[in-house]
């Protein structure tokens, strides 16, 4: 487990994954009886933080160097929760020593890197994943449902709302890392979010055809962690509309740069001809098209008609266990019994793809197609941009 003492790998990946499932006895395999119990090794870059988080863990193996443990045949899977600039040499190092890969989004800085780790790890018949935690979202797992039941209908549109005020780092201490500011350093929204909804869009909706993207650094200048001021050289703010498979048009947006005046951080509202549903990361309510008001616009008169009680919550049928270990168990069945895994490398290049196309979208102001991506497709995301909307954005031979 490389990259334990940041935010995600200790919180998400250690503590509510592999040590609750090392708690709980281990993964579960199909057969519903055997277990097959984990045991980490942490790498990392500083001898005194390893040390004492497997202290305070009780963790046998620690290790500052990260050939040594890729060299040792005891480790089987090597996991990455490094900055994201730091990934693709690892994760590069960890496909040639043949290792099973789980790594944190985006798996590499660019969409050409991540599809050439993609490409690497097919060759070398490593298993890959990476994570999609949105997906495990109850809110998410619901709508999910909605969606597989006919709930909606045709769907029409989605509406999402991500985002909250991140401290400047002056007078408040910041509540992210500073090097999500820095484009330098791996940093920007696009980056961190397109990933995330790419795959939530994908998985649940159809695949993303067009994106248009407007990306904005909204507060040029914060402090870090040592105090010291810094530029923002990243995005902290994207407005984007995405055009998907079927006709549905999807509008995000993505900001450090607003204040919460919702029920949860992120919320999408999807229309459909049937009926519409709200839902966050654990609420989910639904509105059948034979329950909806008839509202009159009327600028003359106070409108006293209660619309957010016309909303039914949907109820909670199954337990949802935290996201990222239900995915950590899910890999780890496909490591040991071959279980089916669609979160691969390639599903985290298209991603990646999906951010630098925004990107460039923003820098052009126009809308781009998306074209899709195989291992063999040799797409460029450049030449894609350069496609623009009008023309076919069948490109090949550009790696
Ligand atoms: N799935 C999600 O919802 C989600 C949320 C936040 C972040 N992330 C992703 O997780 C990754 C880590 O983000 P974080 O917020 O935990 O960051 P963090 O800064 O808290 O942790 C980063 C880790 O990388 C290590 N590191 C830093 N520079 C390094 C270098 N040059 N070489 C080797 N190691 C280095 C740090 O010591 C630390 O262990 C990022 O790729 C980010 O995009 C995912």
């Amino acid at each position: 487990m490389n990259g334990v003492s940041g935010r995600m790998g200790y919180r998400q990946h250690l503590v509510r994954s592999i040590l609750a499932i090392r708690d709980q006895g281990g993964v579960l395999l199909a057969d519903g009886e055997t277990r097959v119990q984990v045991e980490p090794i942490l790498v990392g870059r500083s001898e005194k933080k390893l040390a004492e988080l497997a202290a305070k863990h009780g963790i046998e193996h620690w290790t500052t160097d990260l050939d040594e443990a890729l060299a040792d045949d005891r480790w089987q899977v090597y996991a990455d929760f490094l900055v994201t600039k730091a990934r693709a040499k690892a994760i590069t190092k960890a496909i040639a020593a043949g290792k099973a890969i789980y790594t944190e989004k985006p798996t590499a800085e660019s969409y050409a890197e991540a599809l050439e780790l993609a490409r690497l790890a097919q060759d070398a018949g490593v298993k890959n994943g990476v994570v999609h935690d949105k997906l495990y979202l109850p809110g998410l797992r619901k709508l999910k449902r909605l969606v597989d039941s006919g709930f909606f209908g045709q769907i029409l549109s989605v509406r999402g709302e991500f985002g909250y005020w991140v401290f400047e780092g002056d007078w408040h201490p910041s509540q992210r890392p500073s090097w999500n500011y820095r484009a330098e350093d791996g940093g920007g929204i696009v980056v961190d979010m397109f990933p995330h909804w790419n795959y939530v869009l994908e998985n649940t909706f159809g695949r993303v055809e067009s994106v248009y993207a407007k990306a904005v650094t909204e507060i040029a200048e914060r402090v870090d962690e040592k105090g010291e001021r810094y530029t923002a050289t990243a995005d902290d703010a994207a407005y984007a509309i995405f055009e998907l498979e079927g006709g549905v048009t999807a509008q995000l947006n993505s900001s450090w740069t607003t204040r919460v005046n919702r029920d949860e951080l992120v919320e999408f509202q999807v229309d459909g001809t049937l009926g519409s549903a709200v839902v966050g990361l654990f609420g989910c309510k639904i509105q059948p098209r034979n329950a909806t008001p008839k509202p009159v616009w009327n600028p003359d008169l106070a409108d006293d008609h209660d619309y957010a009680r016309d909303w039914i919550e949907v109820p909670t049928t199954e337990e949802f266990e935290n996201g990222f270990k239900t995915q950590w168990e899910d890999f780890i069945r496909h490591v040991v019994e071959d279980a089916p895994n669609t979160y691969d490398f390639l599903a985290g290049a298209r991603g990646m793809l999906l951010a630098e196309l925004g990107l460039e979208s923003s820098k052009t102001g126009r809308r781009i197609d998306v074209p899709e991506v195989t291992l063999g497709s040799g797409v460029d995301a450049a030449d894609a941009a350069a496609s623009g909307t009008d023309e076919a954005s069948e490109l090949t031979g550009a790696r």
